[in-house]
């Protein structure tokens, strides 16, 4: 067997039959097509309409139904568009809550600088009310995906509502952040392939867990 793209004439009723065309040799010789030996995928494909192809060692001949299949395509593009469109109306609120600057963790758990600003870069868009929404957010279904994940981020831990006056909860997040951080499954991954900025380096990463460990610590 040859490759598929302009490949032997096998592979057309190989790729066709997976396609569920039919290859119809009675059809082709009814219609008298002019027999432009049309053989590989690509060129079925491309053709206009009922191009014959040849099948096989024996050369029988037969045709592929493109036309058919190029009208099925174009109705599937068609729905695909319109239901990209219609989802747009099913936006979900992309919302930043006020934020009082007394309870973010920064008012009275403050890392030392370097930490604090990998902690805004890397964490503050999920596990904060100053989430940066980019432009995309707001384009359905993707919008569907990022408010999910800042959502549950919130839940699980907040920045913006840091436990000040718990100190023994305030020792278990840090405690959490370690963990987190140390094992890579903190930032998101789906996060920092596309946020650069909050790609931490094995040494901002040891930093940071380190910190937090020493700082669980002396909150308990
Ligand atoms: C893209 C969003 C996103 C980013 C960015 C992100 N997180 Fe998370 N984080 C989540 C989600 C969602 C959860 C809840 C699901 C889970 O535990 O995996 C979570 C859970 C956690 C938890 C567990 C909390 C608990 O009580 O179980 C910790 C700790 C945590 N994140 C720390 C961090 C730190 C530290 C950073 C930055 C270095 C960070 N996260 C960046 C989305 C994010």
């Amino acid at each position: 067997m040859g490759s598929i793209l302009g490949g032997d004439a096998e592979d057309v009723g190989v790729v066709a039959r997976f396609f569920g065309w039919e290859l119809d040799s009675q059809s082709v010789a009814a219609t008298a097509l002019p027999n432009k030996g049309t053989t590989g995928f690509w060129n079925c494909f491309t053709s206009r309409s009922f191009d014959v192809i040849k099948i096989g060692a024996g050369n029988e001949q037969s045709g592929c139904q493109v036309e058919s299949m190029k009208k099925a395509v174009k109705w599937v593009v068609a729905v695909l568009v319109v239901a990209a469109g219609v989802m747009q109306f099913f936006n979900p609120k992309l919302e930043n809550p006020p934020v009082d600057p007394g309870s973010d963790m920064m008012a009275s758990n403050a890392p030392p600088a370097p930490i604090a600003t990998i902690i805004h870069n890397a964490c503050y868009d999920c596990h904060s009310y100053e989430t940066k929404w980019p432009w995309y957010s707001h384009v359905s279904p993707i919008s569907w995906f990022l408010v999910g994940h800042v959502n549950d981020g919130r839940e699980a831990m907040n920045f913006s509502e840091w436990p000040h006056d718990d100190p023994d909860r305030a020792s278990r997040r840090w405690t959490k952040i370690s963990h987190r951080v140390d094992d890579g499954s903190m930032p998101l991954n789906s996060y920092t392939w596309i946020h650069s900025a909050s790609r931490l380096t094995a040494e901002q990463r040891k930093q940071l867990s380190e910190w937090a460990a020493t700082e669980a610590t002396k909150l308990k």
